[in-house]
């Protein structure tokens, strides 16, 4: 393939577009000071956010995988500036499937592909683990989830009434997403 000849377009779409400012992903030490910042950065993504014993209890399970998206924007320090938690239940018996728990990015930072690449590398890290199907819940008011995740190769495979309690008393709908992960 030449250098102006642009790639297929299946490989087009398995490639994180760069974010924005330099960015790198990094594991979750699972230390306390980890989840007081996931616990930061949850609260600010969902209304309410987990409190920080739920974060701990999540992160510290040794069938949990966290990552954060780190940026450095110009004149500034690297900082976080999002986060993503899967189950990595990989049982043979089910195939090896995993799901997404917990996934956000801050308001100022969104729409640099930062969501993009945390979703490449956890793929990543959990088909290296076996996990060989990956599943997750979205409401369905929110669109630019499932746009992105639309885009990232998710489909529809089921739905769950008043799954997520809203704020006023009453609750909406998720759907149920699948993304099939390469061997
Ligand atoms: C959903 C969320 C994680 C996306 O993060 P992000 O870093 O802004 O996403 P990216 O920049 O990587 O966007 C990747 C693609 O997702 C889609 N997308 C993201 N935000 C979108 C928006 N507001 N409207 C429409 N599409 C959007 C687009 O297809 C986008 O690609 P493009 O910019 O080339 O058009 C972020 O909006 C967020 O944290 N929301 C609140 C928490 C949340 O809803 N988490 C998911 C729960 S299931």
């Amino acid at each position: 393939m030449s250098a102006t000849t642009p790639p297929p377009q299946s490989l087009a779409q398995s490639l994180p577009r760069r974010a924005t400012y330099p960015s790198r992903i990094r594991l979750v030490q699972k230390s306390p000071d980890d989840v007081k910042i996931m616990t930061y950065l949850h609260g600010i993504c969902f209304m309410p956010g987990w409190s920080e014993e739920l974060m701990a209890q999540t992160i510290f399970s040794p069938v949990n995988l966290a990552v954060f998206a780190l940026v450095s924007p110009p004149r500034q320090d690297e900082m976080i500036a999002g986060f993503l938690i899967a189950q990595a239940v990989v049982d043979p018996a089910s195939g090896g499937e995993a799901e997404i728990l917990s996934f956000g990015v801050l308001p100022d930072y969104r729409r640099q592909g930062l969501a993009r690449l945390l979703l490449h590398d956890i793929t990543r890290r959990l088909a290296g683990l076996g996990a060989r199907r990956l599943f997750l819940e979205v409401a369905v008011t929110n669109l630019a989830a499932r746009r992105l995740y639309e885009n990232s190769g998710f489909r529809p495979v089921g739905e769950r009434k008043n799954y997520y309690p809203l704020p006023t008393g009453q609750s909406e709908d998720a759907l149920v997403l699948r993304r099939d992960l390469a061997v």
